[in-house]
């Protein structure tokens, strides 16, 4: 892990000179990630947080022979080249290497083929996913588990009902990643870097379900809305809604890059303790007032997972909306019932 050390250098000629630099040193509990799906948004994921330093350890798990393995060896010849220090472990459906991970980040399960809704791949992933949850809680059952797998609101709610676990513990990568595509159509439409735009994408993580909030978003404190006109807004945030299906058609299977990234962000507030503010799928009790279900709204990632949620304050239409998605992720819960997986 990186911390910031500051120590005295004793030079010869110019006496005791004050050096302030970034070294790499273990901290006393050694972190481990482990990462269950070695596809591309698993590898992608491992990829950007080897190169975050994000762990002592990443181990990358897949069902098929030999995947993980051949990923896992891939990334680890790019530590010289990129700088890291991360051990990385491949391994096939052997959870015992997974064994005292802090954070377990499920992305396993069959992807989005083009014109397949996330909720078409309901049954067969719902399976993957309990079997991978119990394996994963038999060896590390203090983690934190970060569900990408989809219908991944769905899925989120799954895990938590069929592991029990403590609700902070279960974290859906949904919101993180609909508000990074916010943020991209906003600043193509407005031509100014994304770093400086705030955006939240709250809600399902389906395309009729997500709502990016556009009241909300601001180019440096300045809301968007006074910087362009309505229907170019209105066609950002359409654009949002439709990310992952416009990828999807373009790639001809799920995309990958900026899920596994959004991954690897939410794990780094979680290992780092960084308290940032995500909306990420989360069970509600009453919040946003909707209850027994898992869904997008903004919270603090930290070391205890999800610690709080944000309570934005919604309008009549907004709360529409989020009322309007819940029924839908619910219909979606409910094929699980429908299925007999729950
Ligand atoms: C997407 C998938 C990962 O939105 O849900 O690209």
């Amino acid at each position: 892990m990186i911390k910031r050390r500051e120590f005295v250098y004793l030079c010869p000629n110019f006496g005791i000179v004050e050096m302030n630099v970034y070294i790499k040193t273990k901290v006393m509990k050694k972190t481990k990630i482990t990462v269950v799906g070695a596809g591309n948004v698993g590898a992608t994921c491992v990829n950007v947080m080897v190169q975050k330093e994000l762990a002592d350890e990443i181990v990358l798990l897949d069902i098929k022979e030999g995947a993980a393995e051949g990923k896992a060896l891939d990334i680890m010849q790019t530590a010289t080249l990129l700088d890291f220090d991360v051990k990385i472990t491949g391994s096939t459906n052997d959870y015992i290497k997974t064994a005292g991970s802090d954070v377990v980040v499920i992305t396993s399960g069959i992807p989005r083929k083009p014109g397949m809704t996330r909720e078409e791949l309901i049954g067969t992933n719902a399976g993957i996913v309990k079997d991978v949850a119990q394996n994963i809680l038999k060896h590390s059952p203090e983690a934190i588990i970060v569900v990408i797998s989809n219908p991944m609101d769905t899925m989120t709610y799954f895990v938590a009902k069929a592991t029990g676990l403590p609700k902070n513990r279960i974290i859906g990568m949904g919101g993180i990643l609909d508000s990074s595509r916010f943020k991209c159509y906003l600043s193509q439409a407005l031509d100014v870097p994304a770093n400086d735009l705030q955006g939240v994408v709250i809600g399902g993580h389906g395309d009729a379900t997500m709502i990016p909030l556009t009241r909300y978003a601001t180019y440096m404190g300045i809301p968007v809305s006074e910087l362009m006109d309505k229907a170019t807004l209105d066609k950002v945030a359409a654009d949002t809604m439709v990310g992952g299906a416009t990828l999807t058609k373009l790639l001809g299977t799920s995309a990958w890059y900026a899920p596994g990234a959004a991954g690897a962000a939410l794990v780094e507030s979680i290992v780092r303790d960084q308290k940032k503010i995500f909306p990420c799928c989360v069970e509600l009790n009453g919040e946003y007032g909707q209850k027994d279900i898992c869904m997008g709204v903004p919270v603090v990632i930290g070391k205890g997972g999800w610690e709080k949620i944000v309570d934005y304050k919604l309008n009549a239409e907004e709360q529409a909306a989020f009322n309007k998605s819940a029924e839908a992720v619910r219909t979606m819960n409910n094929v699980l019932k429908d299925l007999k997986v729950l």
